[in-house]
């Protein structure tokens, strides 16, 4: 793993954007995995930023996104689909069929093969939840490799309150999720954590030992993965990377 360390959530976020943009450079037709979350929000306002600059261009680009509510319309304020749509998709030139969100299908499994079809995802954004979940891989004795559907644990309900008006009781109990298998296969990945509420995880994701109850440790079984923390996340993980 490589880790890169900023001084500010600003550095942090503008330097992943930064990447994605270079990658969409270098590689138009590039195929995206993206997650939701408020950690991702500035990363997209710069994409758009660059968009505007002629410097992020999605016109050939595929995205696959990590996650998505069951039981919410795809047009409702507090889903994924519509998270994405105010933050990026309505921002940029990314065409509409050119973005694939999991749950559409009746089986779960179809959205691997959409991937699998689309020559696999080349980066994969990921952010990470308090619990250590990726996407909605939640902490448990064993990890679905694919896409799956998932009963998301009150935690993560409580973190996804603010997309349903701040009521808990708004966040539906299930989703459907990428599976770890599938992020893992991605061929690299970029694991962005800021703030200080994030610190004691990220040591665990990062720094602690590869187990199925922190998702996000896998990571450290993979070949290509650059992680980006503010100075807030890395606090925990400062004296054992210096
Ligand atoms: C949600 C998403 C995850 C995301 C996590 C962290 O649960 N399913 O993909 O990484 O939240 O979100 P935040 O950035 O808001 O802390």
């Amino acid at each position: 793993m490589q880790v890169l360390v900023l001084p500010s959530e600003r550095r942090a976020t503008a330097a992943v954007a930064g990447f994605i943009g270079r990658t969409l450079r270098h590689t138009p037709d590039v195929v995206l995995g993206l997650p939701t979350g408020r950690t991702m929000i500035p990363v997209y306002e710069e994409l758009v930023r660059l968009h505007r600059r002629g410097r992020a261009d999605f016109r050939k680009a595929t995205t696959f996104n990590l996650d998505e509510f069951s039981s919410v319309r795809s047009d409702h304020p507090g889903s994924f689909s519509s998270f994405m749509r105010r933050h990026l998709f309505d921002r940029v030139n990314l065409r509409t069929s050119s973005a694939h969100f999991p749950g559409g299908a009746p089986r779960t499994d179809a959205y691997d093969e959409s991937i699998e079809r689309a020559g696999g995802i080349d980066l994969c954004l990921v952010g990470l939840g308090l619990n250590g979940h990726l996407g909605f891989n939640e902490p448990a004795a064993a990890l679905a490799p694919r896409t799956h559907r998932v009963r998301l644990l009150s935690a993560t309900r409580r973190a996804n309150a603010y997309l349903f008006g701040g009521r808990i009781a708004g966040v539906p109990s299930f989703a459907v999720s990428m599976g770890i298998g599938t992020i893992l296969r991605s061929r690299a990945v970029v694991l962005l954590v800021t703030g200080s509420s994030k610190a004691r995880i990220v040591k665990r994701a990062i720094a602690g030992p590869v187990t199925t109850r922190v998702p996000a440790s896998l990571l450290q079984a993979h070949p290509n993965v650059v992680v980006v923390l503010d100075r807030r996340a890395a606090a925990h993980i400062r004296r054992s990377l210096s």
